[in-house]
């Protein structure tokens, strides 16, 4: 089994448009290790979100390979017969507005893609009691999202992100919409979840306070990815 949670190679995502086709991500090259916590860090428009969807295995890359584990999901083509089921299995994700729905509580919007997928309501139930014991929000299962603090609805879309058991979690700005303190306690949190539930994360984020906390920093520059190890000085 290799160490590597995700790899990219040579992969490339063009869009069409009115002035033709436009590269975002050319030839991009990394790779993360299981329970490591990587910063994506890139000026807007740069294509972080776009690589996110396509790790996600939610948008199609236009051509390269992306293995999840020691499995390839992408070689020139898609290699997975069921995307959703991959996605149910091993991916997690975190968006930058929480996106709970407002008129359920926290355990019906923690529950709510499990139960979709047809995983057993009992088992459902359980698992999140567990994660919500975890990351220490159960007193607050039959809350509204209305009820809570930004920090503790953001909070929930990171036990909403766990509660498959993934063995990656894909986060896109959770801490845009938090004051420094709140976003500095979600960030230990995921570095938390990393080391102790062998999760791995990348955070795209535009603020560098929280880079201290990564154990990567990647970077998009001149369509690739960079990888800066030693951004701890
Ligand atoms: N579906 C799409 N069709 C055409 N262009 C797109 C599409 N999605 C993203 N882009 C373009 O790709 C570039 C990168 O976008 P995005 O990944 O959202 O950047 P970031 O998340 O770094 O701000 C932008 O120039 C954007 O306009
Ligand atoms: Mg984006």
């Amino acid at each position: 089994m290799s160490k590597k949670a995700i790899e990219i190679i040579d992969l490339v995502k063009s869009f069409k448009s009115s002035e033709g086709l436009i590269t975002v991500i050319n030839k991009a090259n990394f790779s993360l290790n299981k329970g490591e916590l990587a910063a994506l860090v890139a000026p807007s428009g740069s294509g972080k979100t776009t690589l996110l969807m396509m790790l996600g295995c939610v948008l199609e890359p236009t051509s390269g390979k992306i293995m999840i584990g020691d499995s390839a999901v992408y070689d020139e083509k898609w290699l997975i017969k069921d995307s959703r089921k991959l996605r149910r299995e091993q991916i997690g994700f975190i968006f930058q507005a929480h996106y709970l729905i407002p008129f359920l509580n926290v355990e019906e919007n923690i529950s709510l893609l499990s139960l979709q997928n047809r995983v057993k309501p009992q088992v459902v139930k359980e698992r999140v009691k567990e994660v919500l014991e975890y990351l220490e929000l159960y007193d607050k299962i039959k809350y509204m999202p209305s009820q809570l603090s930004g920090g503790q609805n953001q909070r929930v879309a990171i036990a909403r992100a766990l509660v498959s058991k993934p063995s990656i979690i894909l986060a896109d700005e959770p801490t845009a919409a938090l004051d420094k303190e709140r976003a500095i306690s979600v960030v230990q949190l995921l570095k938390k979840i990393t080391r102790e539930q062998n999760v791995s994360i990348i955070m795209v984020t535009h603020d560098e306070r929280m880079l201290p906390f990564c154990d990567k920093v990647l970077t998009i520059h001149d369509k690739m990815i960079v990888v800066d190890e030693n951004h701890h000085r």
